[in-house]
């Protein structure tokens, strides 16, 4: 087995029993749960918020990795630590409050993390890489499943291993949107750490093969 850590989204899962596709992710042998949350203000979707992870978080042991696309997240995240988020991610253009995020993620004892769409720089979160744990590098624009990998991310992944290992940091690189069996490899090479998954594990007609090919 790879090094690769999977973390399929449950935004491709089954909405009518979303606690069975929980439950599903770690049979298929998956290391994280992703849960994207979108308020249909920061990104043109809206999907779920607290009391769904609340309700899902049992059907599972596996981390859950919750990525906030909402406007003012420092509203909302200690809440989503009490309702069981393990490692709260969100967008740094998304509120004028993120040190003040991060540190009610932290003390509430969960991880936490900056994510970046692909038009965003990694100067963005430069000021912050000593509080995290985890950086999201998007690899399509936040707001819906389904899309094609931004082969440009590739470049970002690479400067952003480069930095963390040069600092000495211990900083996880999920690369979220557009990963399939096919370039998952590609992209642990350029230094991803965990790769988010929602259409090429839940639409896998084997979906134990597609995590096993992923974390390659
Ligand atoms: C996009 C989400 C992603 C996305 C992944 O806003 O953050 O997690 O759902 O889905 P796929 O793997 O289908 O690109
Ligand atoms: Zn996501």
């Amino acid at each position: 087995m790879g090094n690769i850590k999977v973390a399929p989204s449950i935004l491709s899962g089954n909405f009518a029993s979303l606690g069975e596709s929980v439950a599903n992710v770690e049979k298929w042998g998956a290391d994280y749960i992703h849960v994207d949350v979108m308020d249909g203000t920061f990104v043109p979707n809206l999907t779920f918020g607290m009391p769904i992870v609340k309700a899902v978080k049992s059907y599972s042991k596996l981390p859950f990795d919750v990525h906030l696309m909402i406007m003012n997240p420092e509203k909302y995240v200690g809440e989503f630590v009490d309702c069981g988020a393990d490692i709260v991610t969100f967008h740094p253009d998304s509120t004028n409050c993120v040190t003040e995020a991060l540190d009610i993620i932290k003390s509430k004892g969960a991880k936490c993390g900056l994510a970046l769409n692909p038009d965003k720089s990694l100067d963005l979160i430069i000021p912050y890489l000593d509080k995290l744990d985890m950086v999201v590098l998007m690899s399509v624009y936040a707001g819906f499943g389904g899309q094609k990998y931004i082969p440009d991310i590739d470049n970002k992944i690479i400067q952003l291993k480069k930095i963390i290992s040069e600092r000495g940091l211990d900083i996880l690189i999920e690369v979220d949107g557009g990963v399939t069996t096919e370039n998952a490899a590609h992209i642990g090479l350029c230094g991803a750490d965990v790769l988010v998954a929602g259409t090429a594990v839940f639409s896998a007609g084997d979906p134990y093969e597609a995590v096993r090919v992923i974390k390659g």
